[in-house]
C-alpha cells in the first residue's frame, strides 16, 4: 500500500496504489477566474487543503494509517514553494508513522502512468504546463529526442488565456472555444519545427497581436491546429528515427481532445499504436506519484525514515537526470 502525494504546482493531491491499482486519487487545485498561477498563493493553497485532501484519500481507498507501507512525494521539478508544502508535509506523516519516503521525479510520474495504458515501448509525447518533450527509453534513462525550445505548450495555451482574460487553466475553455470554430476561419500561425524540436513564442507574440484584430475561437482553433500539427510532426519523426511503433500521449494537454485525435490519425496512417491514459491521470495527480512510487519501491529505491532530514527539493530536476533504476 503506498500513499502518494502531489503538490508541484497548482495540484495538490494524495493517491494510494496497491499492486499497480489507483485505489484513491483526491486532489484539489488553485484556479482563477482571470489571471496566471501565482505560486505563494498555489502553495498556501496546499497548506489550507493538504490535511482534509488526505483524510478523503484514505476514506476513498478505504484503508486506515497503518496499513501505509510507504510515502511517496514529488519533490521534483517544479515552484519551490509548492514543493515545499508538499515535502514537510510527506515529511511530517513518515515521521508520525516511522515509514520510509519514495522521492519521485514529477514528469517520470506523467510517463510511468502511461504503462497502465499496455503501452509497452513507447515514444512518449510529453505535454503538460512547464514542459513539452518527446522521450523514448534507452538503455538506463529515458532520453529525450526532442523538446520545446521556448515554452511549454500548456504555458502556451495558459499564457493566451491570461491574455484574453479567461483565467486558469485555459486549455479546458480553449478547446470548448475552438470548436466553434473551423477550418475555413484558419488563422496562419508561425509554425517552428526544428528536428525533433519545436518552439511556441512565435505563435504566443503573434496571437497576442491578433487578439484584438480576430474573434477569440478563430484564434484558439488556429492556436490548436498549428501547436498541435507541430507536435505530431516532430512526435512522428521520433517514432521514424527510433522504429519505435506505439505512441503515448501524456501531461495535462494530452488531455485535448483535438490532440488526440490528430494523434489517432497520424498512428493509423503509419501503423503504429496509440494509447492514452485517462484525463485524472493526465492532469497533476497523486495516483501517478503512487504509482511511480510503488515501482520504486519495488525495486528497493527510497529513504529510510531516519534519514528523511536529508531529503530536499529539487525545483529544476530534469527527465534525463533521472537513473532509471527499477526497468
Ligand atoms: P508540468 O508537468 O510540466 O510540471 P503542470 O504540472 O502544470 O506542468 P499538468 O497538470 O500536467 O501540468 O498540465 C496542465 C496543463 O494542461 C495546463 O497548461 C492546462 O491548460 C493544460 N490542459 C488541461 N486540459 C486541457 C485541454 N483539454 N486542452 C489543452 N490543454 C489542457
Ligand atoms: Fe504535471
Amino acid at each position: 500500500m503506498i500513499l502518494g502525494i502531489e503538490s508541484t504546482a497548482h495540484t495538490f493531491g494524495v493517491g494510494v496504489v496497491d499492486n499497480e491499482k489507483v485505489l484513491a486519487n483526491v486532489k484539489d487545485s488553485y484556479t482563477t477566474k482571470k489571471g496566471g498561477i501565482i505560486p505563494m498563493e498555489a502553495a498556501e493553497h496546499h497548506e489550507k487543503v493538504a490535511e482534509q485532501v488526505y483524510r478523503k484519500a484514505l476514506g476513498e481507498a478505504e484503508i486506515e494509517e497503518k496499513e501505509i507501507e510507504a510515502i511517496a512525494i514529488s519533490n521534483a521539478p517544479g515552484l519551490a514553494p509548492c514543493l515545499l508544502v508538499g515535502l514537510k508535509f510527506a515529511k511530517k506523516l513518515a515521521a508520525r508513522l516511522g515509514k520510509p519516503v519514495i522521492p519521485v521525479n514529477h514528469c517520470i510520474a506523467h510517463l510511468e502512468i502511461g504503462r497502465m495504458t499496455g503501452a509497452r515501448d513507447p515514444v512518449l509525447l510529453y505535454a503538460s504546463g512547464a514542459n513539452t518533450q518527446i522521450i523514448a527509453y534507452a538503455s538506463g534513462n529515458y532520453r529525450i529526442f526532442g523538446e520545446t525550445l521556448d515554452i511549454g505548450t500548456g504555458n502556451l495555451i495558459d499564457t493566451f488565456a491570461r491574455y484574453a482574460g479567461i483565467g486558469f487553466p485555459g486549455g479546458p475553455k480553449i478547446q470548448e472555444l475552438a470548436k466553434k470554430s473551423s477550418a475555413k476561419d484558419y488563422i496562419e500561425l508561425p509554425y517552428s519545427v526544428k528536428g525533433m524540436d519545436v518552439g511556441f513564442s512565435g505563435i504566443l507574440t503573434k496571437l497576442r497581436y491578433l487578439l484584438e484584430k480576430e474573434k477569440l475561437e478563430d484564434l484558439c482553433f488556429s492556436l490548436q491546429e498549428t501547436a498541435f500539427a507541430m507536435l505530431i510532426e516532430a512526435a512522428e519523426r521520433a517514432l521514424a528515427h527510433t522504429g519505435k511503433k506505439e505512441l503515448l500521449l501524456g501531461g495535462g494537454v494530452a488531455c485535448n481532445e483535438r490532440l488526440q485525435e490528430m494523434c489517432k490519425i497520424m498512428c493509423e496512417e503509419r501503423g503504429a499504436r496509440f494509447y492514452v491514459p485517462e484525463n485524472s491521470l493526465l492532469v497533476d495527480n497523486a495516483g501517478m506519484i503512487a504509482f511511480l512510487g510503488e515501482i520504486m519501491w519495488k525495486a528497493g529505491i527510497f529513504t529510510k525514515v531516519e534519514n528523511i532530514g536529508n531529503l530536499d527539493i529539487n525545483p529544476r530536476e530534469r527527465t534525463d537526470d533521472i537513473e532509471v533504476r527499477w526497468k
